[in-house]
């Protein structure tokens, strides 16, 4: 049983923490009344899951994936190592603490921890760790990797910045013993899904410019070729009788005559 609500444990560009009332307003009270799997492909910083779990006690199966494997291995160190991972990160929080005043020292520290994340040679706890540290201490808080797949975002300026939050880890931990936790491309979850299964889609956005992309840094772009595909999962879904809802960015908000989405779902219900 979880006693606390469980929240993200990461900052991530798209977080939806702000999405839950619309979320919940969509979501089909038919599914959710008897025991239903919840599954949610594009999991980044999982502020849904989060809410569904503490929500829902006939949520009986939940199944995550994103196609970030630092990410997923983050996820894998808290359900089955929050002890260990607690204490790497107090250690690291003590240590950049103690150097609060001292920008320079900082980014020092910052960059020392940047390069042992990137040799993806330590144990899973300490690279969890790691990623958290990164997360917490970063530019933005942002994720972004070169073609080498080598974390790049410089060094963010912060005034003791929370690294280790025990008790939340602790709670997310005890939340994600009924999660199972898959890394690769979204399409490989659909043979998790049950009689009684809704997924929650939320893919990396299209962009509302040229300039404001920030899935382009990433090592595999989702272009318009990609939102496609993920229309035609969405119609698979359809066929095979499970129930989901997506999110996206608003481009018709940005441009009037950018019918994108209006034609690729046009069979379906978009809300504002
Ligand atoms: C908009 S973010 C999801 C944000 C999330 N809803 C939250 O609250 O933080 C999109 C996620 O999709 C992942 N992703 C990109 N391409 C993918 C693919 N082909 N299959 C699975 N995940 C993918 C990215 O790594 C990123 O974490």
């Amino acid at each position: 049983m979880i006693d606390k609500q469980a929240k993200p444990f990461l900052k991530w560009a798209g977080g939806k923490t702000q999405l839950i009332e619309s979320i919940e307003k969509a979501l089909p009270k038919e599914i959710t009344k008897k025991k239903f799997t919840y599954i949610e492909p594009f999991i980044g910083s999982g502020a849904i899951l989060f809410w569904m779990l503490g929500k829902f006690s006939n949520l009986e199966k939940a199944v995550i994936n994103d196609i970030n494997e630092d990410l997923i291995n983050t996820y894998k160190a808290i359900a089955n190592y929050p002890n260990e991972l607690i204490a790497i990160l107090n250690e690291f929080q003590l240590e950049y603490h103690a150097i609060n005043e001292d920008e320079e020292a900082k980014k020092e520290y910052y960059y020392i921890k940047r390069d042992l994340y990137n040799t993806r040679n330590t144990s899973l706890s300490t690279q969890a760790a790691l990623f958290i540290f990164l997360n917490r201490t970063c530019f933005n808080g942002l994720y972004r990797v070169n073609r080498n797949n080598l974390f790049n975002v410089p060094s963010g300026k912060y005034n003791k910045p929370t690294i280790c939050d025990e008790q939340n880890i602790f709670t997310v931990s005890a939340a994600l013993q009924k999660v199972e936790l898959l890394h690769g491309d979204y399409e490989n979850t659909l043979n998790h899904a049950s009689a009684n299964t809704i997924f929650y889609l939320d893919p990396p956005y299209k962009p509302l410019s040229n300039t404001s992309s920030f899935n382009s840094y990433a090592k595999d772009d989702f272009n318009d070729a990609e939102q496609i595909r993920l229309r035609d999962f969405c119609n698979s879904l359809n066929v095979l009788g499970h129930k989901w809802i997506l999110s996206n960015s608003d481009v018709k908000g940005k441009d009037i005559n950018d019918n994108f989405f209006d034609e690729i779902y046009d069979a379906c219900k978009i809300a504002a």
